[in-house]
């Protein structure tokens, strides 16, 4: 029961075309599961835009591939298993081995490697070393390249080992660090290499052949593909083990169960013969003759619910019953005509040759799966084909029973479909089972990742409190720094109110300008003496002053009080006032000094202005 979608048919052809994986064979419903899953993680809503993306990101294959072949396994993965396998299996069939013969096993599906190793140390067990590595051959195959390098690298962390007692891994392991590698001298006996299940030709003269968990994501028609070829690979005596979700319900004649729990088959050899059927003479006991013994054979016979038709030795109908002319029209009209002449003989079989088979042969034969359609209806026949002998061993004809099986035909189909539904739901359930684990180790590992971004935050954080206890610091000293500021300002201002005061006392008007004779200062008596306030004047050049003094007059002394000696001096000079009145001035240039004999502010100039 496959659903089909033809843009998801079209893409399987795609890869299987592109990049020879073939996952035609695959169940759909987990396999439409998974390429889903990749669809949604790059963003295709529909498969067509997914092959889109393929073709245009060749990497997405590695990724696809990857989440297809779901890759789960273990050391003695199902141990109650291996264990059944080891001694009930194993043991018997190296102990009816000549004690030089190779033995064979196949790992078919080995993914990275855990179930070659295991075989390995199960027979390494059994045989010990030296033996083991005489004598056994473990090919191991895998569909996927980077499983079989894994495999190949025959290395192993803690949480892989976890499956195995300290004995094991003490024996069969070299540890280094927290890494654990298959012992070299018994890991040559192990041979891995790519095949593909659904296309390449098996291994052949396989002792073991172990296919774990791998069939289930195959369809029935696949499977039954591959379990032929797993027929081929046995030896005549090899034995079959699979995974515990694997049923082999519908393949019963190539493989026997020894162990139907544990999964263990046996190969059927391919020529199979049915018992034969036994026909005995009539006892002489010297009994009193019975009358009418004729009629009452021929009443038996033509009674019988079996539809029965004998033949003589050269093929001429010589009896023939009721149910026989009911089911195929052959009556007494047709005794003595040659059975070829009657459609019985080729319809709904070909029963010609089978009757000279066992003519020739001597014994029964059993013709099955035999379908006689009368209008809608279908009977199911077996037709069983018995040479009769006389008692000088000569051969007396023929006898054709048909035996109508419709019933416990209908039974067994019934059986089978309702096994197989059983087994598509439980395979179903343990490759969902697997999947599951595959996304729990996904979730653990993302867990991991989200642990360690935690604790990189975590450290980030630590990080940024410290500097947040620097800052808070540093902003401490700022703070200390600025209140220092705030009281030198409050002392400066009180040092300029003060200063102001005293230029304000002063009965002269004071100016003071800097090198570059731009006023920094003019106080109240110059703004009375010369109608000029402050406000308008500060940053002015000196020189430049249109005032009612003859500035040009006080240039040498400005000049004497900015040069390198600082000298002051004084004029008197006339001027006229704010008023319009003529006035003497008596100007004296000072230079500005700090109170340890240096400049303040650079150098600079006080001018004084007084009425003489
Ligand atoms: C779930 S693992 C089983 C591993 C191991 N046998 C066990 O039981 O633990 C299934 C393996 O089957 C492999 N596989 C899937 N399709 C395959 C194919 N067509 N041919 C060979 N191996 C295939 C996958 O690559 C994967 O490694």
């Amino acid at each position: 029961m496959q659903e089909t979608d033809p843009h998801f048919e079209a893409l399987l052809v795609y890869l299987k075309e592109s990049r020879g994986f073939d996952f035609t064979g695959y169940k759909r419903s987990s396999l439409m599961r998974r390429v889903n899953r990749r669809m949604t993680q790059v963003d295709a809503a529909e498969y067509q835009d997914y092959l889109d993306f393929l073709q245009v990101h060749p990497d997405e294959f590695t990724a696809l591939f990857n989440t297809i072949l779901i890759n789960v396994t273990a050391f003695f993965r199902d141990l109650d298993a291996w264990e059944y396998l080891q001694s009930d299996v194993l043991e018997p069939m190296v102990a009816s081995k000549p004690a030089d013969s190779m033995i064979r096993v196949w790992s078919a599906g080995c993914a990275s490697g855990e179930e070659a190793y295991t075989l390995a140390m199960a027979l390494a067990e059994l045989l010990g070393v030296e033996q083991f590595k005489d004598r056994v051959k473990i090919y191991a195959t895998d569909v996927d390249e980077e499983q079989l390098n894994e495999a190949r690298q025959a290395t192993y962390g803690e949480r892989e080992m976890q499956g195995l007692s300290p004995e094991l891994v003490e024996r069969y392991f070299e540890q280094n660090g927290g890494r654990y590698t298959f012992r070299k001298d018994l890991r040559r006996s192990v041979i891995f290499g790519r095949n593909d299940l659904v296309q390449d030709a098996p291994i052949s003269r396989i002792d073991l052949l172990t296919c774990r968990n791998t069939l289930m994501y195959f369809n029935a028609e696949t499977q039954a593909k591959i379990l032929g070829r797993f027929h081929f690979a046995l030896a005549d005596t090899g034995v079959l083990f699979l995974g515990k979700a694997e049923m082999l319900l519908s393949h019963s004649s190539l493989f026997t169960p020894i162990d139907l729990k544990r999964r263990v088959f046996r190969r059927v050899p391919r020529l199979y013969a049915p018992p034969g059927v036994v026909f005995a003479d009539p006892p002489l006991n010297g009994a009193t003759a019975v009358t009418g013994l004729d009629e009452l054979r021929n009443e038996v016979f033509a009674a019988s619910p079996l539809a029965q038709l004998a033949l003589t030795p050269d093929g001429l109908v010589a009896l023939s019953n009721r149910q026989l002319e009911k089911m195929f029209g052959v009556s007494a009209r047709d005794i003595g005509r040659p059975f070829r002449d009657l459609d019985l003989s080729y319809r709904p079989v070909e029963l010609r040759r089978y009757i000279e088979q066992a003519q020739l042969e001597r014994r029964t034969l059993r013709v099955t799966d035999v379908e006689f359609h009368r209008g809608s209806e279908v009977t199911h026949l077996v037709v069983q084909i018995s040479p009769l002998s006389g008692s000088d061993g000569s051969l007396l004809g023929v006898n054709l029973i048909f035996h109508d099986v419709t019933a416990s035909r209908r039974l067994q189909d019934d059986l089978e479909h309702a096994n197989q539904q059983l087994e598509a739901a439980y395979e179903e359930l343990q490759s969902t089972n697997e999947e599951l684990e595959t996304t729990n180790e996904e979730l653990q590992s993302t867990v991991e990742e989200l642990e360690t971004t935690n604790e990189e935050l975590q450290s980030t954080n630590e990080e940024l409190e410290t500097m947040n206890e620097e800052l808070q610091s540093t902003n401490d000293e700022l703070q200390s720094i600025n209140d220092q500021l705030r009281v030198s300002t409050s002392r400066l201002d009180e040092a300029n109110a003060f200063l102001e005061t005293v230029l304000t006392s002063l009965q002269a008007g004071v100016a003071v300008v800097d090198p570059d004779l731009r006023i920094r200062m003019w106080n109240r008596h110059a703004e009375d003496l010369w109608g000029l306030r402050s406000g308008e004047l500060i940053g002015q050049h000196f020189l430049n002053l249109d005032i009612g003094l003859p500035i040009d007059q006080i240039r040498p002394l400005l000049r004497g009080a900015l040069g390198a000696d600082g000298e002051s001096g004084e004029v008197l000079l006339e001027a006229v006032n704010r008023r319009g009145r003529p006035i003497t001035v008596r100007v004296a240039c000072t230079p500005l000094r700090g109170r340890d004999g240096g400049t303040i502010g650079g150098d600079g100039a006080i001018i004084v202005m007084e009425t003489a």
